[in-house]
């Protein structure tokens, strides 16, 4: 069995990614061209420590959650190399990846495609445990639901009878079950209603402090990342261009793409809603 993660001191990386390389090959559209290839991530390399808040941030289609199955072990890279808790998981048989099933949680963006909606509440947020062979306790159901703010309650209904935040809340819990410490978060908050964007962000930063959590967020907005991340890197076509603390990418970006993200923010933002989500979390702190 490899080294469980607690081993990691706090200054190490808990995650290293060395160079990797993922392209996916496009269908034949003719047996007289070649088959094209999708250069989804580039030799990308990061590291993150125990207990960040990392952001992954950049347009659709820039690499960002290919990056993140490969990190996951969902999926393997054509080259380069991805260590978590100073094991190489990138060569690992799926038999000893049994750690990384239960210390790295995901959430994804649309909780309606990511939640079965013909299983009860209770039983899909005990589903990462049962399949990891625990025993999940009604107890623990609660335990989990109550942390996301659910009512006891909700254990006994469907996910089509809660709303979109609601339902990302049900799938956080789910993420939580079998006490992971690195949540990673793919776009947790685009597909919901604005007015909620705030409180589901919330409580997953009070989660993260809460559980001394690393959590890894993806999002192509950067003013999303700012308020939710302590530093962030900035992905496009398929390779990382800047890393840094989410302030100086924020207030001083070096890169000229991510200059550009900087420079849509404040206009885009006027031109949508007049109010951006990071002004929401501040009136909902208040
Ligand atoms: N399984 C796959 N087969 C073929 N191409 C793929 C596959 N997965 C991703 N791609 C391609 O790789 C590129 C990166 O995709 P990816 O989903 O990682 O982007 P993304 O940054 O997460 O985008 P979005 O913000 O829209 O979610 C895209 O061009 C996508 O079409
Ligand atoms: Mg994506």
């Amino acid at each position: 069995m490899s080294e469980p993660l607690s081993s990691v001191p706090p200054d190490e990386p808990l995650i290293r990614i060395s160079k990797v390389v993922r392209d996916y090959k496009r269908p034949r559209t003719s047996l007289w061209r070649p088959a094209k290839v999708v250069h989804a991530v580039r030799g990308v390399s990061l590291e993150i420590k125990p207990g960040e808040r990392f952001g992954i941030v950049g347009e659709s289609g820039c690499g960002k959650s290919t990056l993140l199955r490969l990190l996951a072990g969902l999926d393997r890279p054509d080259s380069g190399e991805i260590f978590v808790s100073g094991t190489e998981i990138s060569r690992l048989p799926e038999r000893r990846l049994g750690f990384l099933r239960e210390d790295l949680q995901m959430v994804f963006q649309d909780p309606m495609s990511s939640l079965d909606p013909r299983m009860r509440v209770r039983d899909i947020i005990a589903e990462p445990l049962v399949v990891q062979g625990h025993p999940a306790s009604g107890e623990r159901v609660r335990e989990l639901l109550e942390a996301v703010g659910l009512p006891p309650d909700a254990g006994a209904r469907y996910p089509h009878q809660f709303s979109g935040g609601q339902r990302q809340r049900i799938s956080i819990a789910r993420a939580l079950a079998p006490r992971p410490r690195i949540l990673v978060a793919d776009e947790p908050v685009s597909a919901l209603d604005v007015s909620v964007r705030a409180q589901v962000l919330n409580l997953i930063t009070e989660l993260v402090d809460s559980l001394n959590l690393t959590l890894i967020f993806v999002s192509h907005d950067l003013s999303v990342v700012r308020h939710v991340c302590d530093r962030v890197a900035v992905m496009h076509a398929g390779e990382v261009v800047e890393t840094g603390t989410t302030g100086e990418v924020y207030t001083a970006p070096r890169h000229p793409y991510t200059r550009r993200l900087v420079s849509a923010i404040p206009t885009l933002q006027r031109a949508l809603a007049g109010a951006t989500t990071a002004d929401l979390i501040q009136r909902e702190k208040r």
